[in-house]
């Protein structure tokens, strides 16, 4: 038990519940429906592996500094960096590091909730025997018809909503230890089960090659839907770069890092825990369930003769098929999307957690910790109505086009890839790709460079010296370097290459 009692705020009872509560803010649609969507469009093995390096020299390291600069300032992460910038003697406006993150965990979580709210449908589906002996062509049909309704996608997220909100406003031992206690040791086990399954289909063997191994070819040019290279005019092929810039983003959301999440559930940690273990343990938690979570779903994908790129629909257009065939799908598919919602749901609530903490624990105390919850969950609410309509296939295009139309201009003609961009997809790649990298940057580069010392090495008192050695070497050098590089590397032309 915590010997440590901090005030009128929250602390984890054990430090177990603080792990499962980081597992549970860590393991969510990253993991099964983000994953396995992205592995698929950048070529499989090669991406696993650059992820898995990101995953090493940035996850780690990164987390270990958010749950290290929490503990420190106990705080909401806007009032933990602003205090211990200026114990450093440092400017106060580090505070908008900790903004910054909000903004971030706010549009996250806007879409995020959308596509939670289109778990919670398949709970339903898959519980009504809606897949049961279907095609893939059927399957299809199935989640066409159901994301052309974006009032049925609206219903879906404000319920989500509304039980982000709920555990949120409890706060920190009744919301969310409870909640995560007994749901990821049943939906490991479910996955397991589904990997057994995959097994037993023939394009288990095609799956396994796909995941582990590497192309690089596949991973730095542009490709299509069937894996084919696009060429250009000169029939060269096209270098792309965003993979790797995917696959640094995703080491970050998959983690819940760079946005105070973690900070926030570390300023409610006790002192004595080692956070290097602390971190050991989520880290391997998180990756082991993507990875099953592969292992699960390209056997479907192979087996169905299926196009591996399928996007953001991959898992409801895979997974069912596989509930469909196998004996007691039905029952099993449900509780599958049921587990997978709640893992979400944990999710979800560390991305409200540090906007929630901020506002209750401002100075001008007006909001206690249910108002503030309800009022942020309302904002973000109304920023998933962008998602709901960019589920259902608005594109920039339609948007402009009647904004020109309400001005009486009816014969606008916005041509051009931008145009055909979706929104969820413009929110999904600015936040997990550029922003949640820039916080984690700020805040190693905080550590590494503005804190005072004393304070590091008294938060780290548990750490033995070759493990502190190297979590500084890392964030000093190695991580920002990469993250620099990973972003300018963008910026620079390339050639294509036949
Ligand atoms: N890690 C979660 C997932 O993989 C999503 C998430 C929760 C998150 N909290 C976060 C992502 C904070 C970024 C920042 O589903």
């Amino acid at each position: 038990m915590d010997t440590v009692s901090i005030n009128h705020r929250g602390q984890w009872s054990t430090r177990m519940a603080f792990i499962l509560a980081a597992v549970g803010s860590a393991i969510g649609l990253g993991n099964i429906w983000k994953f396995p969507y992205i592995v698929g469009m950048y070529g499989g093995g090669a991406f696993i592996l650059v992820y898995l390096v990101f995953i090493l020299i940035i996850g780690m390291p990164v987390m270990m500094t958010e749950i290290m600069l929490g503990r420190r300032g106990r705080q909401n992460p806007v009032g933990t960096m602003q205090t211990l910038a200026m114990q450093a003697g440092q400017s106060a406006a580090w505070r908008y590091v900790g903004w910054f993150g909000m903004v971030a965990g706010f549009l996250i979580l806007s879409y995020y909730s959308v596509v939670a709210g289109e778990v919670m449908a398949y709970v339903f589906r898959a519980g009504s025997g809606a897949f049961d002996n279907q095609t893939a062509d059927g399957i299809r049909a199935i989640l066409t018809d159901f994301v052309s309704e974006p009032e049925k996608l609206l219903a879906w997220h404000t319920i989500f909503m509304v039980l982000t909100t709920v555990v949120v406003a409890r706060g920190v031992r009744l919301g969310l230890e409870r909640t995560v206690r007994w749901l990821m040791p049943a939906l490991f086990i479910l996955l397991v089960i589904l990997v057994g399954y995959a097994m037993s289909l023939k394009g288990f063997g095609q799956a396994v090659n796909f995941l582990f191994e590497p192309d690089f070819d596949k991973l730095f040019y542009l490709q299509d839907a069937h894996g084919k290279f696009v060429l250009d005019e000169a029939g060269q092929r096209v270098f792309t770069w965003t993979p790797v810039m995917v696959a640094m983003g995703h080491s970050f959301f998959t983690l819940s890092l760079g946005m105070g999440a973690i900070m926030v559930y570390g300023s409610y940690l006790g002192r004595e825990a080692s956070i290097s273990r602390v971190t050991l343990a989520i880290v391997a938690a998180d990756t082991l369930v993507a990875i099953l979570a592969g292992l699960a779903i390209f056997p479907l994908v192979f087996t169905a003769d299926l196009a591996p790129a399928q996007g953001p629909d991959l898992i409801f257009l895979t997974l069912p098929l596989a509930f469909g065939t196998m004996p007691g799908g039905s029952l099993f598919g449900m509780l599958f999307f049921l587990l997978l919602l709640f893992a979400a749901w944990s999710s979800a609530i560390s991305l409200m957690e540090p906007a929630v903490a901020w506002l209750s624990e401002n100075r001008s105390k007006r909001f206690d910790r249910a108002a503030a919850a309800s009022w942020i969950g309302v904002i973000i609410w109304l920023l998933g109505i962008i998602s709901v309509f960019a589920t259902s296939g608005t594109t920039l295009r339609d948007v402009f086009e009647s904004v020109a139309g309400w001005f009486g201009i009816e014969d606008a003609r916005f041509t051009g890839k931008f145009f055909s961009l979706n929104l969820f997809n413009i929110i999904d790649f600015a936040t997990a790709n550029i922003m949640l990298p820039l916080g984690g940057l700020a805040m190693i580069i905080f550590a590494a460079w503005v804190m005072r010392r004393e304070s590091i090495q008294a938060e780290l008192a548990a750490e033995r010296t070759f493990v502190l050695t190297l979590w500084r070497i890392l964030i000093r050098y190695v991580t920002p370097l990469a993250i620099v590089f990973v972003f300018l590397y963008r910026l620079v032309p390339h050639p294509s290459s036949a």
